[in-house]
């Protein structure tokens, strides 16, 4: 309910035409105090019958809706090899940013939209909106209290099914001009920034990508074995290729684990700890006590309305919102990492040399290297 103390923002949509835009224009329906004061998509037919449904001015050119509307934010609803100059345009023009997912196809641009930001003043936050999801936001409440205790083992393993008509839909879809990646840029995107947001970013990628089951560019399936700074092993398996089995991500502590299976929570409570067991434990077979308690916490948790209360609130408050450019770069760079490591059979460390993976990036582009 809007209220005198309610912030009043104008948003300008570029990407006005884009499918993901419809759920964008219907979050902020709802969100009060927000007013959609311009939109430009570079298919005119499309963008402007959208933009007369609302109402606003149309443009097709982004800079030009920047200059005649100056909106408060700027929202990005481009395919992704568009996302980082668009964001940047905006930023410079003084407007917030919330741009879709993955924040860019390689880090190295992801880099330079945040120091936009930063020059600008200006809150650069990232449509991950699975960050809201009741079941996530518990086991993250889980890692920041410290209950896992050192990270011992990570997984992570999702199915996103797609056919052949997904991939033939869009002339950008699973090609690298167009997407810059296959499963790990368009539907990975989501799980990588979950496991990075409960585990944190790994030290070194060992990574494999294949074409298994379309005719596209880009890889449809995707698979990597991890190391964490301190150590510990993960594995993380992506493809468009299988369906049937659930979602599924496990994060095992040192006194605690977590699985997560779809809208599921399982928490194992180890005492003693692994390390302490294993260490004093008088006994060849024994284990240590593990209770378990199981949740059910369905639903997206306000899905992309809830990223838009996150950054309105962001925006007032003068603080960061859930997702940021920063945070969402991390599962940029892991997506950037195993198709390094994947084209060139070489492990990638993190940090990611940003040069050599933009040089690898456009040997694919160029057709000079495939998968
Ligand atoms: N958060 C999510 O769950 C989620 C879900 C779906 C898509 N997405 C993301 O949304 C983005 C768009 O996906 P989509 O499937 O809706 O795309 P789409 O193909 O339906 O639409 C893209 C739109 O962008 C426009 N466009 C392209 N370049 C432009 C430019 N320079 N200036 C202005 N407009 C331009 C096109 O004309 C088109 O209307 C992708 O980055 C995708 O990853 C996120």
């Amino acid at each position: 309910m809007e209220s005198a103390d309610t912030p009043t923002l104008r948003f300008g949509i570029i990407g006005s035409a884009a499918g993901i835009a419809a759920l964008h224009l219907n979050a902020l329906a709802q969100l009060p105090g927000a007013s959609i004061a311009g939109m430009a998509d570079i298919a005119a037919e499309r963008g402007a019958a959208r933009a007369a449904e609302f109402g606003c001015p149309f443009f097709t050119d982004h800079r030009a809706m920047l200059d005649a509307v100056r909106p408060d934010v700027a929202v990005i609803c481009t395919p992704h090899p568009h996302h980082a100059a668009l964001a940047i345009d905006s930023l410079e023009a003084g407007a917030h940013v919330l741009v879709e997912k993955p924040i860019a196809v390689s880090v190295g641009e992801a880099d330079a939209m945040v120091a936009a930001a930063d020059r600008a003043g200006r809150i650069l936050a990232v449509n991950f909106q699975q960050r809201f999801r009741p079941v996530i936001e518990r086991a993250r409440a889980l890692v920041e209290s410290g209950e896992l205790g050192d990270l011992v083992r990570v997984l992570c393993v999702e199915p996103w099914f797609r056919t052949q008509f997904y991939y033939n839909s869009a002339d950008w879809r699973g090609t690298w001009k167009g997407e810059g990646g296959g499963v790990l840029m368009n539907q990975g995107p989501h799980p990588l920034d979950l496991l990075c947001h409960l585990a944190g970013p790994p030290a070194k990628v060992w990574g494999w990508v294949k074409v298994r089951g379309h005719q596209m560019e880009c890889e449809d399936s995707a698979q990597a074995m991890l190391e964490y700074p301190n150590g510990a092993p993960g594995y993380l398996h992506f493809s468009t290729v299988e369906a049937g089995l659930d979602r599924r991500m496990e994060i095992v502590g040192d006194r605690a684990a977590l699985e997560l299976v779809e809208d599921r929570l399982t928490i194992h409570r180890f005492s003693p700890s692994l390390s302490d067991y294993r260490a004093t434990a008088q006994e060849m077979w024994g284990r240590p006590g593990d209770q378990v308690e199981t949740v059910h916490l369905p639903g997206d948790g306000g899905g992309h309305l809830a990223v838009y209360r996150d950054l309105v609130a962001a925006i007032a408050e003068g603080r960061r919102p859930r997702c940021d450019g920063r945070e969402a770069t991390m599962s940029l760079e892991l997506a950037n990492a195993v198709i390094y490591s994947g084209v060139t059979g070489q492990p990638a460390t993190l940090p990611l040399d940003r040069a050599a993976y933009h040089g690898l990036l456009e040997d694919l582009k160029a057709g000079k290297r495939t998968v």
